[in-house]
């Protein structure tokens, strides 16, 4: 590689995402060097059995593919969520037939803290503010209410059920889906943001 080769090119999968930081979490594109705590955490059924993809088990090699994987699509953003420096989860936007799909998970020993919900809300506000996207979908096993909860508190609208199949568990499984496009995204920001006149 030469000098400007290496100045210049952006090291994947790094390109195009940025860093965003929210209240106690900062979210940054995964890089090689997480595998290990990225493969520590998922390697566990809690977490892959409520998600399509995550095989069981799940070992260094298969976080080094991931890592690998990731960011290289259009509209893609998969972010590592870190906690002091620490990484403790996975939040990402990905293509999906023609949509964009929103996915998130925490290790065991994160979870009830609030993580997921703040960082969700970082990575859809990225979504739709930066990407461009018009709407999110997302998912949750109708076995699985905080996942639920967490749509729900970004302002996602449940639309259907459906069978999808479930790596870890090598089966099917019935997914809730839920949907948030930008307009109601839009209509939460500015609410938020209003304040009550004295
Ligand atoms: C789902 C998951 C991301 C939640 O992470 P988390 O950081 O604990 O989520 P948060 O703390 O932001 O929010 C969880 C919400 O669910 C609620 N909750 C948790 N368990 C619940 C239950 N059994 N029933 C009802 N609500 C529940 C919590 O009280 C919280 O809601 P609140 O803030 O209104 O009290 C985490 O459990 C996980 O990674 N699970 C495995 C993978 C997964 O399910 N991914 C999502 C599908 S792709």
């Amino acid at each position: 590689m030469t000098l400007e080769q290496e100045v210049f090119a952006p090291t994947r999968p790094e390109h195009g995402v940025p860093v965003l930081k929210t209240e106690r979490l900062t979210l940054r594109a995964p890089r090689h060097g997480d595998a290990g705590a990225i493969a520590l955490l998922a390697n566990d059924l809690r977490v892959s059995a409520n998600t399509s993809h995550i095989p069981h088990p799940y070992g260094v090699d298969d976080a080094e593919r991931f890592i690998a994987s990731v960011n290289t699509r259009s509209g893609e953003a998969c972010f590592v969520g870190t906690l002091d420096g620490k990484p403790i989860g996975i939040c990402s936007v990905a293509p999906r037939n023609d949509a964009f799909e929103l996915g998130y998970w925490y290790g065991v020993p994160y979870w009830g803290r609030g993580f997921a919900t703040e960082a969700a809300r970082a990575v859809i506000d990225h979504a739709f503010g930066d990407l461009g996207h018009e709407a999110l979908l997302s998912g949750a096993r109708v076995t699985n209410p905080a996942s639920r909860r967490v749509l729900e508190k970004c302002g996602f609208q449940w639309t259907d059920v459906r069978l999808y199949r479930i790596r870890a568990i090598n089966s099917a499984a019935p997914i809730d889906r839920f949907r948030l496009d930008r307009g109601l995204w839009a209509s939460l920001k500015s609410w938020a943001g209003a304040r009550h006149a004295v």
